[in-house]
Order: C-alpha cells, then sequence, then structure tokens
C-alpha cells in the first residue's frame, strides 16, 4: 500500500524541478541530516515532504525499528544461515553485553584486539622481528572479497597516518598480482598475513601456497613459518596450514566478510597506522551506531540515506547510483561499496523465499571527482538514463600547503551537484551560440547539443576532515543503510549465495581448462572458448 502511495506521488509530481523546491528557503536544512560532525544533504533530490513523509512510513511499516534491536541484540537475523550480525560489536568499547546465545562476547572480542595491538606494537616497534634478523620492512595481506577490500581501502583513506610498515594487499588469483607484488619487496623482511574467514577462498588459498614457496625459496623452509600470520573463523585450518596459534587472530561467524574490517581482518591497517588511530576508526563507527540507534525518524542519517536510496532505485525505478568521492583517498571505496551494498542487497527472493515485487539492490558504482568528470560525467549529464549520484567532500584535506587545491575541488563537487540540478535550458544555449557567432540553422542544431535537462538528483555527504573517526562513522554509516534498505525489501543483506553457482563450475573448469578432461557436456560457447584457451582451434 505505502510503495502504491509512493508511485502514485511519484507519478503526480509529473515533471516538477528540483529547483522549485527551493522556493521554500527552509528547503536545504529540511532535508538535510546532522549526526557528530557530519552533514547529509539531500535536498537537492525530488523528495518532498510528502514523500519523507510516506518513506518514513515504510520504514515503520517494514519494522526497521525492531530488526535492528534484533540486530544490535545478538538474534540471528541472518536467517538463511541461522547466525547472529554482531559487527557492531568489534567496534563496541564496552561495558556490554552484548551477547549471542546467552553469552557476552564483548570480552572475547577486546582480548583478540588486545592481541592484535600487541602483535601490531610489535611489528611498528621491531620487538617482533624476522628469524633472520632486520624488522618487517613489508606486509602482505593475501585476501579477497571482505578480506581485501575493507583493508585495502580504508588503508589508502589513511594514508596521511601511515607510519608503520610498507602494506601490500594481494587479492586476484591471476598470478600476475602476486608476482607484482612480490617482485618489489624481500622475502626476509616481509610478513605475510592470509586473511580468509573461512580459510577455503581458493584465491586467496593460491596465493597463499605461492608466497609460501617465495619465502621458502627466499629464507629456507624453517624460517618461512615465522614469516606468516593468519585472520580467520576457521582455526582449525590454519593450524593445519602451520601457522603459529599466536599468530593467528580469530573471529566468530556472526561477523560476515563485508562486515569484517573492524576487527581481525583489520590487522594490517591497525599495523599501517597504529593501533591508536584504528581505534579512532572503531569509535567513529560506534558513533553511527549509537546514532543509528537512537536518532528518531528523519533526524537519522542512515535511515535517510536508505530511504533516499529506496525512493531512487525502486520508487523512481533508477537501476543505478553512482558513488563520487571529492577524496582521492577513497578512490577504493565505490569497489568496497560494491561488495558491501550489492553482495548484501542483491537478491532476487525475500526471507520468505517468494521473489521480490520491486527491484532489488541498485547496481552501484563510481570514481572520485574529480576524475569521473573527465570520464563518465558526459553521460551523467545528458545521457538518457537518470544516475542519482551520491557526492562525498570534505571540508579540510591533510594537505594545508595545497589549500588552493582543496578549494577547487570543493567548487568542482559543488558545481557538478548544481549544474545536475540546475541544467541548462534551449533558450540559454541558444543565446550562447549567438553570442558565439552562430544563427540560423546552424546556431538551432548546435544549440541543442549544448541542452542540459537537469532535474538529476544527488545527494551530498559532507565532513570536515577524512580522519580515522570520520572514515569509521562513514563506513557504519554506508553498513546500516544497507540494513535498512535491506529490511524494507525483506531480504537476507547478510548471505551470498549468489557467489556459489561460479565457483562449484570453475573447479569443474580447472581439469578441462589443463587439458585433463574433455568438454564433453559443456555448451557449444564454453567449449569453443577452451579450445581457444588450449591453443587447440587453429
Ligand atoms: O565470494 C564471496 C565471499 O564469500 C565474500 O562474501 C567474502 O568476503 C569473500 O568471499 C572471501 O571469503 P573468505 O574471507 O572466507 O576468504
Amino acid at each position: 500500500m505505502v510503495w502504491a502511495d509512493l508511485k502514485a506521488h511519484r507519478a503526480a509530481q509529473g515533471d516538477m524541478r528540483i529547483e522549485t523546491l527551493f522556493d521554500d528557503p527552509r528547503r536545504a536544512g529540511e532535508f538535510s541530516v546532522r549526526a557528530d560532525g557530519l552533514l547529509f544533504d539531500y535536498s537537492k533530490t525530488l523528495i518532498d515532504a510528502e514523500a519523507r513523509a510516506l518513506l518514513l512510513t515504510l520504514a515503520e511499516e517494514a519494522g526497521v525499528a525492531a530488526r535492528r534491536a534484533m540486530m544490535f541484540a545478538g538474534e540471528k537475523i541472518n536467517e538463511t544461515e541461522n547466525r547472529a550480525v554482531l559487527h557492531t560489536a568489534l567496534r563496541h568499547p564496552g561495558p556490554g553485553p552484548v551477547e549471542v546465545d546467552g553469552v557476552d562476547v564483548l570480552p572475547g572480542v577486546h582480548a583478540t584486539l588486545a592481541r592484535m595491538e600487541d602483535f601490531a606494537e610489535g611489528l611498528r616497534s621491531g620487538r617482533v622481528r624476522p628469524p633472520g634478523g632486520g624488522r618487517f620492512t613489508d606486509i602482505v595481506n593475501i585476501g579477497i572479497g571482505g578480506s581485501d577490500l575493507g583493508p585495502a581501502m580504508a588503508t589508502l583513506a589513511l594514508a596521511p597516518y601511515h607510519d608503520g610498515p610498507r602494506l601490500h594487499y594481494v587479492s586476484n588469483v591471476d598470478g600476475a598480482h602476486i608476482r607484482d607484488v612480490l617482485d618489489g619487496i624481500e622475502p626476509a623482511t616481509t610478513l605475510v598475513i592470509i586473511a580468509s574467514k573461512t580459510f577455503t577462498t581458493i584465491e586467496t588459498m593460491t596465493n597463499a601456497a605461492t608466497a609460501r614457496d617465495w619465502l621458502v625459496r627466499g629464507v629456507g623452509a624453517e624460517a618461512a613459518s615465522r614469516h606468516f600470520a593468519a585472520l580467520s573463523s576457521a582455526t582449525d585450518k590454519t593450524g593445519d596450514w602451520g601457522i603459529d596459534p599466536s599468530r593467528v587472530f580469530g573471529f566468530e561467524d556472526w561477523v560476515g566478510g563485508r562486515y569484517s574490517l573492524w576487527g581481525p581482518i583489520g590487522l594490517g591497517l591497525m599495523i599501517a597506522v597504529g593501533p591508536k588511530h584504528f581505534r579512532e576508526m572503531l569509535a567513529g563507527g560506534h558513533a553511527m551506531d549509537l546514532h543509528f540507534q537512537q536518532a528518531e525518524g528523519a533526524d537519522n542519517l542512515a535511515v535517510m540515506l536508505a530511504l533516499t536510496g529506496i525512493w531512487h532505485a525502486q520508487v523512481c525505478g533508477y537501476p543505478t547510483r553512482a558513488v563520487l568521492p571529492y577524496e582521492q583517498r577513497l578512490a577504493r571505496l565505490p569497489a568496497y561499496l560494491q561488495q558491501l551494498e550489492m553482495e548484501s542487497n542483491g537478491k532476487r527472493v525475500g526471507m520468505d523465499g517468494a521473489p521480490l515485487e520491486v527491484p532489488s539492490g541498485p547496481v552501484v558504482w563510481g570514481e572520485p571527482g574529480t576524475n569521473g568528470q573527465h570520464a563518465f560525467y558526459q553521460l551523467i549529464h545528458q545521457g538518457t538514463q537518470v544516475v542519482p549520484c551520491e557526492f562525498m567532500v570534505g571540508a579540510e584535506g591533510h594537505e594545508p600547503d595545497l589549500a588552493h587545491q582543496h578549494r577547487l575541488l570543493v567548487a568542482n563537487c559543488l558545481a557538478q551537484s548544481e549544474a545536475l540540478m540546475k541544467g541548462r535550458g534551449l533558450d540559454e544555449a541558444r543565446e550562447m551560440m549567438a553570442e558565439a557567432g552562430y544563427s540560423g540553422d546552424e546556431l538551432e542544431r548546435q544549440a541543442r547539443h549544448r541542452v542540459f535537462p537537469g532535474n538529476r538528483p544527488s545527494t551530498t555527504l559532507a565532513y570536515r576532515r577524512l580522519t580515522p573517526f570520520v572514515l569509521g562513522q562513514i563506513i557504519a554509516l554506508y553498513e546500516h543503510r544497507v540494513f535498512v534498505e535491506g529490511v524494507i525489501l525483506g531480504i537476507n543483506s547478510f548471505d551470498q549465495w549468489g557467489v556459489e553457482l561460479g565457483k562449484v563450475l570453475a573447479q569443474a573448469l580447472e581439469p578441462i581448462v589443463a587439458g585433463e578432461a574433455g568438454t564433453e557436456g559443456k555448451d557449444g560457447s564454453t567449449a569453443q572458448l577452451v579450445a581457444y584457451l588450449r591453443g587447440e582451434d587453429g
């Protein structure tokens, strides 16, 4: 019913223009949310008072508040895997309790955090040394998906705080990835972290074996084992792999892979920026958790970010959204959010197994500004599809001597959202062309190419400076956004069955690609590609 009301309201808006909403001088303030220093401005969208009221009713009727309480209480809301969803516990400073099956998980979380800190400090100070002496100058994190994207994104984001050993991330099973990393470093001074929740992921285990061979060649078999650490829920498997238990940092099944940056999976980041900055990031995440639990209705930043997403994807029907950080160090944020949002909310059935009646979560993509402006913004401004844009920008950079560059960055960010909203009409384009000396049919033709339809929605998330605390706030904000959207869609945001089939087929194809088995039973296209790739089709 509320869905229908929302769609009817959108239809009734017709070709209403966003800028007309600013006839009300209170528009910007009233269609923004502030939380602990962040400002989320969604006033440059067609969400008006009635749309917002309906969206809030939608959230209420979907039971967002109740489901949120269940999540924070450690109930098993990941119903297809029968697991609690408690990544929030990893950033909870205590005291708790935060219980799963009646047991407070915080003492375990804090004990592991303390062990991580001791190890990280040891590496940073040189107390933890390679067996052959010297210092560990390079850390290689081998992991993929949630065991890579979060820490890799955050390590780049916090580059100004990076004062520990060099950190490299290897994820792709393509041997080029690990080769290019290992070629630039020395085995004698390298620590390899194997990051895998399950410790079975083929890419990670293959790269780990390659790293082990490289270490054995470089430092000998006995010393090689002292060059590893592991981050995993499968501590039995890390033991089988020969990793010393004192260098294994475990976590529980109630931490989903794409939500795992806050605990052991963040070890590399902690080594790079130090435990103090890592804790500041946790504090930012926790501050957002409190805000998400306490702020009511339209004052709740995560809820409004989610409702803006629902408005654009499910009500307006825009199939993608662009994440556009005007912050070079957030270059990996779009990739990180692709996993967080699309692996979480790219589902075709509801919790009850019935097909969704509305589209699932949208395609998420993006690049930092201003680079994107010189690549794909053309389509955003003049293409036939509407792409809701989510801008992000800080008031200050970390380069006070380059403040003039930061001003240009900010000006560009604001200019883009203004241009998207206002556009440029045909009359203005005609005037421009007349001034440029055109007339007649040629003026008309040229003018039409210079029209911007405008009325294209965008939101802006503004923050003071990209500190560890702010980064923590932003990541937790997006996690909660995904949660709220998932509850409204009625799906399970915490499983990922859609990645299974490809994995199974890849296993079966490996011997075929290797020439150890034939292509009988494979479709014609697959058989042809196998023949070509094996160099067998002439
Ligand atoms: O393939 C999907 C996935 O299961 C992700 O959800 C996960 O983050 C990634 O693989 C890596 O898994 P693991 O940490 O177990 O190696």
